[in-house]
């Protein structure tokens, strides 16, 4: 496991993911029913963009480096407001945290990290809050033995792997097909990278074949997808998105488009309901 989010957390891509992440939990506060989120793969929640990890890259400065001057009327306006409340931009908030700050009392979050280093930072951000636990343990695995939850009915599941090993879209198509047979009624959101379009094809395809039913995808691309060995662009793939997603996610990715100077960003229908 070489992967270390830490050299590329607040990029474009995690711009992307996070601000989606926001739109998608948010829709869960309409209701006071509680909701569960399991975050697959959570790195260590919270990364200094100072540090020499994320200096050594400097790729967040193409990402939030450049939404310091976002109006407040912003459709990434929730989002960057939760950022800044995490100490934000030098102390940028993960996926975990994000969701950590949407919990209300009634709602639950749970992290798995693999990583050993990464798990104890994140165990050390979260060791006095509240209905949250983190695991040291493999994503895959996790789904196995934490699904369905015990007494909540609504969850979000976020898979965010980091594609260091060949075979995590197969993994991934396999794990929403383990997810619709433990907890059918969740949201389920799959980040993926876009470096080139045949593997991504190949993963739609595969994931519009398996029977998963109401599925969409936001994509972002930075560039044409044509170098296999550049992030181009990244993707959220969404099982059962709440309503009016669909919207929000088209006016996020497009002030994303705006602010970040990308080539390109869409939201479609992969799999209709
Ligand atoms: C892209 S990072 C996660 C970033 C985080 N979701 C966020 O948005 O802030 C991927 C993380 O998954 C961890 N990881 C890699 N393989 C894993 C596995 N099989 N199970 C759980 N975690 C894994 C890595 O150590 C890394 O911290």
């Amino acid at each position: 496991m070489n992967y270390r989010h830490a050299y590329h957390a607040g990029n474009f891509a995690d711009c992307m993911k996070h601000a989606l992440l926001v739109s998608l939990l948010g829709s869960y506060l309409h209701k006071p029913a509680p909701f569960i989120v399991l975050d697959t793969h959570a790195g260590t929640g919270r990364y200094d963009l100072e540090g020499t990890e994320a200096e050594k890259t400097g790729e967040w400065h193409s990402g939030i480096g450049r939404l310091a001057h976002e109006a407040p009327n912003s459709p990434l306006a929730p989002w960057l407001d939760l950022v800044r409340q995490a100490g934000g931009p030098r102390y940028y908030p993960g996926s975990p945290l994000l969701a950590s700050l949407m919990l209300r009392p009634q709602d639950r979050l749970i992290c798995c990290e693999k990583h050993p280093q990464d798990k104890r930072d994140l165990y050390r951000l979260f060791a006095r809050t509240p209905n949250t636990t983190v695991h040291e343990r493999d994503a895959y695995e996790a789904l196995r033995a934490l699904l369905p939850p015990k007494d909540i009915k609504r969850g979000l599941i976020l898979m965010d792997p980091p594609f260091e090993e060949a075979g995590e879209f197969e993994r991934l198509t396999q794990a929403l097909q383990t997810i619709r047979t433990r907890f059918a009624t969740a949201v389920v959101a799959i980040w993926y990278p876009i470096k080139h379009r045949t593997p991504v094809r190949a993963f739609q395809t595969a994931i519009a074949d398996s029977g998963v039913r109401d599925v969409l995808t936001a994509e972002l691309l930075m560039r044409p997808p044509h170098d296999p060995d550049q992030l181009n662009g990244s993707g959220l793939l969404v099982v059962r998105p709440p309503y009016g997603f669909a919207e929000n996610a088209t006016r996020l990715l497009d002030r994303l488009k705006t602010v970040l100077a990308a080539h390109d960003a869409t939201v479609s229908t992969l799999v209709p309901e």
